[in-house]
């Protein structure tokens, strides 16, 4: 592969693997069995990214079941979402060059829920940090936090380096957690998310005295927690699956941590033009809950439900998609707030996921309020945060 025999695009994606394994030490590489390859949107990949995936997709292909991470909008009703033209017709070539590269075009930060689900221990290469944190931790697979590029190399070349959190040593926890907070919604998951990466940047937590949660709450705290500034891998006694020891260095997270979390994530203000659930990808989950709220209202915000397209077919079959639409709220399907051009569009969001606050502020400069989802439909529903 790294002489070229095996075409350009292979030698290529062969030399970036190489270069990482140099930086990193590995002594080795590793198969792989699925990929996850993030730097979708054309918003972030501009004419550079798609000149870049064009000269791969001449002569390259996936080795790996690979799968992508949400575009700029919806691939198919994006002129609902209000996305110009130049646009859409940009993203449907970066897509194009996917396409042919035998990537499928699922366009989801939550693959785990549409078909790529690595097994325990099984090897990986996954970028888009909300969805290496979930598979490094409740499926317990193994991957580093790849950015685009390297995350596509490692498909073309069907293997990675075997450094960081792909070998034992690097997956030890450093910082016991113990958690006094209540946790009733999956903002509060986001909320935890916040506290603890505030108390354990750039460590690995073990946490304790958490009794339940389900997927969608760990895909809420999965986000969070790396968006913040922990690193991509937690463990939670009884709930995840990896064993490891309990830390000795302790720290609490008591109720006012997480109360000082929405207060540090919540700006000024009550008006409310924009109101997301989805990030991480609604699951079928949420969307009933969402359906619920809405039936019979109507939303005066803009109001994006963002999903992987086949989750939405799912919403189709149960009637949810049809309450959500009459309410005026709309599917945003393949997309999501942080990647859709939107700086300028929206003066102030209200959504249930901590990471999608960190995004709408700092790359958005919205402003963001964060609540359950019950509020968040009340909000879309009177345009203000009560
Ligand atoms: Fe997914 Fe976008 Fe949130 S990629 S995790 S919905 S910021």
């Amino acid at each position: 592969m790294l002489n070229g025999e095996m075409g350009r695009a292979t030698q290529k994606a062969m030399e970036i693997i190489v270069a990482l394994g140099d930086i990193y030490g590995a002594e080795e590489l590793i198969e792989i069995s699925s990929v996850q390859v993030a730097g979708v949107s054309y918003h972030n990949l501009g004419d550079a990214g798609l000149e870049f995936l064009n000269e791969f997709a001449e002569d390259g292909k996936v080795r790996v079941l690979t799968t992508l991470n949400p575009a700029g909008m919806d691939l198919e009703d994006w002129k609902k979402l209000a996305i110009s033209e130049d646009f859409a017709n940009k993203q449907k070539l970066v897509i194009d060059a996917f396409s042919k590269l035998g990537i499928i075009t699922s366009c989801t930060c939550t693959p785990y829920l549409i078909g790529n689900l690595p097994r325990f221990r099984e090897h990986v290469a996954w970028s888009e940090s909300s969805a290496v944190t979930f598979v490094n931790s409740v499926i317990g697979a193994r991957t580093n936090r790849e950015g685009g590029p390297s995350a596509l190399a490692a498909a073309i070349v069907g293997k990675t380096a075997a450094y960081g959190l792909h070998l034992d040593e690097n997956r030890v926890p450093d910082v016991h957690v113990d958690v006094k907070a209540k946790l009733k919604s999956i903002s509060d998951w986001g909320a935890l998310g916040y506290s603890i990466s505030k108390k354990a940047e750039n460590k690995i937590p073990y946490i304790t005295s958490i009794k339940r949660a389900s997927i969608d709450d760990l895909k809420s705290f999965s986000a969070s927690l790396v968006t913040y500034g922990a690193k991509p891998l937690f463990y939670i006694r009884n709930i995840t699956p990896e064993k490891a020891k309990r830390p000795a260095n302790k720290v609490t997270i008591t109720q006012d941590d997480l109360n000082g979390a929405y207060k540090a994530i919540n700006d000024e203000g009550e008006e409310i033009d924009f109101v997301s659930i989805g990030c991480p990808h609604a699951s079928i989950n949420e969307i009933a809950e969402v359906a619920k709220l809405l039936n019979g209202k109507k939303v005066k915000a803009e109001f994006w439900i963002t999903t992987a397209r086949q989750t939405k077919t799912l919403a189709d079959s149960r009637g949810y998609t049809k309450m959500i639409e009459e309410s005026g709220a709309k599917f945003a399907c393949d997309t999501c707030l942080a990647v859709a051009p939107l700086k300028g569009r929206f003066k102030s969001v209200a959504t249930n996921s901590a990471k999608g606050c960190f995004y709408a502020r700092g790359t958005n400069q919205m402003k963001t309020k964060l609540g359950d989802v019950a509020k968040c439909v009340d909000a879309a529903v009177n345009g203000r945060w009560n």
